[in-house]
Formats: structure tokens, C-alpha cells, sequence
């Protein structure tokens, strides 16, 4: 039997996961600071409410709508209005989720062997996406400066890692892991940039509802566009709702390339057609009431930011600064004891996720910020940090 060479993945567990498997079994309780599903982190969700449009009788009309119901993308639309930008509807595609858009958009642009600039430090899904769909990721630094702004990108870097073949560059605003958000000036330059080297845009703003007090955050989907834009953004962060699969894509931009991005879009979207009704019948209700969710998690994220601040500080940890999004990365002991950081903490019975999964350099350790307060006492008080 042939497979293909695109699924031949070491599938295989992880040296890391693997020694979580043989904690657990051997009897030890874990204080897990990776969780970042928000339906487990002890939410309240108003269940009966949100569920309820999911029984409406429109739920069960079905039409074939490739970019996705009318309603359902006007509701996207006035979440745009509420951050200050306006997207005309034709210009919404729903799906899935955010990995289907990023899916959708690498087969737009990209023929196979193309190439799209990824970040790095960035969120470890883009390989499996980019070899499915056959385009090599090529990457650009985040640059850390502990004195001054923090995360920035390596603006030269990046121009020097454009080829031939790059078709996209990929921007997560705010960044997983690192939290940081795209300043105007690298929004300008890269705007810029991929305008003149008719490269298009990426950018991925599912976290841009979580930013600190302060922070300096705007859409990309907001203002004047010169290259061709893409917004992916999606409910299972907006409104912690990940068990719905619902997400979008916002197109900006000079409109001859947005009036034929869409259509090749819809294409590769009635192709699949695979969307559900319900969700798209409950989409607008869910949407309007996301302050509920967003304000217990955006709470969360600054108890934890206290506490953690408060026990790193006199020890050999420091957290790394950052804007917005549900992660927080710490500036570790590469090693204690001869043991890797994120293995001497579980032999403490603390989960935390060593940095190299997000290309970080070792002795860096990304917590969640979602974690339950009780858990994230106990566990960074075990953290072996002292
Ligand atoms: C940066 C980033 N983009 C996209 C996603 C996935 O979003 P979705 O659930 O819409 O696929 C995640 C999930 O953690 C993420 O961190």
C-alpha cells in the first residue's frame, strides 16, 4: 500500500508527552499549566441560552451559501463595525475553523512548492497545514529585547527571507506564544512590503479581543490595506466556544485583487460547502453575547499575570513581556539537575510546555493563562525556580 509522502509524519509520542503518560500512570497528580481549552477551565457559560438557536427551525433550512449565510457574515460584519473596521459582507468567507482558512488560503495563493513566511517563535500547527497542502514554510525572527519593545519583528530578516516562490506571510496578531501585537510600524512595513512584491497577508487576530491594558492593538482589517489582506479570526477564542468550529476570513485590500481573491475563494468553499446550518443560525446570537466569556477570561488573565509576577520575582525565572493572548512565556534554568526544565518540573508534578514546541531557544517554558486559579497557585508554587 502507498501513502502518500505529505502524511508521513513520525506519529510516534513525544519524548515530552511520553513523560507526562508515565507520571500519570504511576500514580502522580499533575498540576497541568498547558490547559488552553476554555470549556475545561471552570467558565461560566450560559448553556440554555447559547444552545437555544441551535433548535430554531431556520436550523434546519439547508442552502448551498459557499462563503456562508447571509446572517451569519452580517453578524462577523458588525463584530468588524464594534473594532472599527468595515467588511462588506462579500468580502467574508466563513469556515470551519482558523486551520481550514489558513488551508483555504495556502491552496489560493500558493501552487505546490511555494513558500510562505511563518514567524518564529509561532504556533506549531502551520507544518501540518503547509504539507498538506504541499508549500514549504520558510521563517522570519521575532526578535526579544528585554529592555525595550519587547517582541519585535526582524524586519530585514524577513525581506531577506523572501524568494521567487514566497506567496504569503503569515502575521499572528497578537503572537502564540510570545503575545505580541504587530506595531504600526510593522503593519506599515509589511503592508508595504507585500503590496510592492505582490506577496499577500496572513494575518491571523484570533487573540486580538485579549489584549492587556494598554497594549497598542488595531485589525489589520481596519483602514487603509495596500496589499492584498487576509483576517482569520474565529469563535473558538472570541467567544470560547472551540466545540462550535467557527471561523472567518476577512479580505482587504485594492479591490481588483479582493474582487478576484473572493471568487477563487468561493470556489475552494463550495467545493467543500462545509459549513453547518445551526451554527451559521446560532452565529449572530453567539457573537452579540461574547462579552460574557470574554470578560471572565480577559479577569483571568490578569489574576494569573499578578500571581505569576508576584512569584517570579527574587527567583531565577522572568516572564517575558508581553501585549495579549492566552500564553505567557518564562525565561527559565535551561537545566536543574541535569534535567530539562520542563522535565524537572514534572518531576515537581507541574505541567508546563517547554519553548523549543513554539521555536524558542531552550530554557524558555509557555504557561496558559486560562489555567484555573487554584491550579496555577499551587503549580508555579512547586515550579523549581528558586
Ligand atoms: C494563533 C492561533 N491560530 C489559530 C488557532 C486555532 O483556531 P481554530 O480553533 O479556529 O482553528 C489557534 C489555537 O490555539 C491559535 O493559537
Amino acid at each position: 500500500m502507498h501513502f502518500s509522502n505529505r502524511t508521513n509524519w513520525e506519529l510516534g509520542q513525544n519524548e515530552f508527552a511520553a513523560a507526562i503518560e508515565a507520571a500519570k500512570s504511576s500514580g502522580c497528580e499533575l498540576l497541568d499549566l498547558t490547559v488552553s481549552n476554555p470549556t475545561v477551565c471552570g467558565f461560566e457559560y450560559a448553556a440554555a441560552d447559547l444552545l437555544a438557536p441551535l433548535s430554531e427551525p431556520a436550523a434546519m433550512q439547508y442552502a448551498a451559501e459557499p462563503l456562508g449565510r447571509l446572517a451569519a457574515r452580517e453578524a462577523v460584519r458588525s463584530y468588524y463595525r464594534d473594532a472599527g473596521a468595515d467588511v462588506a459582507v462579500d468580502r467574508l468567507c466563513l469556515t470551519t475553523s482558523t486551520s481550514e482558512a489558513y488551508s483555504f488560503l495556502f491552496r489560493l495563493v500558493c501552487d505546490a512548492g511555494d513558500e510562505v513566511l511563518i514567524a518564529r517563535p509561532s504556533y506549531p500547527l502551520f507544518d501540518y497545514i503547509a504539507r498538506l497542502d504541499d508549500v514549504e514554510l520558510r521563517e522570519y525572527p521575532l526578535l526579544y529585547d528585554p529592555h525595550g519593545a519587547g517582541w519585535v519583528v526582524d524586519l530585514h530578516a524577513l525581506e531577506g527571507a523572501i524568494s521567487a516562490k514566497t506567496r504569503a506571510i503569515v502575521v499572528v496578531h497578537p503572537n502564540n506564544p510570545t503575545g505580541n501585537f504587530a506595531s504600526e510600524v510593522e503593519r506599515a512595513a509589511l503592508a508595504q512590503l507585500c503590496a510592492e512584491r505582490g506577496i499577500a497577508l496572513i494575518v491571523d487576530e484570533v487573540f486580538l479581543d485579549y489584549a492587556l491594558a494598554g497594549a497598542e492593538h488595531r485589525s489589520f482589517a481596519a483602514g487603509e490595506m495596500p496589499a492584498l489582506c487576509f483576517v482569520l479570526s474565529g469563535i473558538s477564542k472570541v467567544c470560547g466556544l472551540p466545540q462550535m468550529k467557527t471561523s472567518w476570513i476577512a479580505t482587504s485590500g485594492p479591490d481588483e485583487l479582493v474582487i478576484a481573491a473572493m471568487a477563487r475563494l468561493e470556489v475552494i468553499a463550495d467545493t467543500f460547502l462545509s459549513m453547518n446550518a445551526p451554527v451559521q443560525q446560532a452565529l449572530p446570537h453567539w457573537l452579540a453575547n461574547r462579552g460574557g466569556v470574554q470578560s471572565q477570561i480577559r479577569e483571568r488573565m490578569r489574576m494569573n499575570l499578578a500571581v505569576l509576577d508576584a512569584r517570579v520575582r527574587g527567583s531565577s525565572a522572568q516572564m517575558l513581556a508581553m501585549q495579549g493572548g492566552w500564553t505567557v512565556v518564562l525565561r527559565v534554568p535551561r537545566e536543574i539537575g541535569g534535567k530539562r526544565f520542563s522535565f524537572a518540573a514534572l518531576e515537581h508534578g507541574v505541567i508546563v510546555q517547554p519553548g523549543e514546541f513554539y521555536g524558542l531557544p531552550e530554557g524558555r517554558a509557555v504557561l496558559s493563562l486560562l489555567t484555573p486559579p487554584k491550579i496555577w497557585r499551587e503549580g508555579l508554587a512547586k515550579l523549581p525556580m528558586d
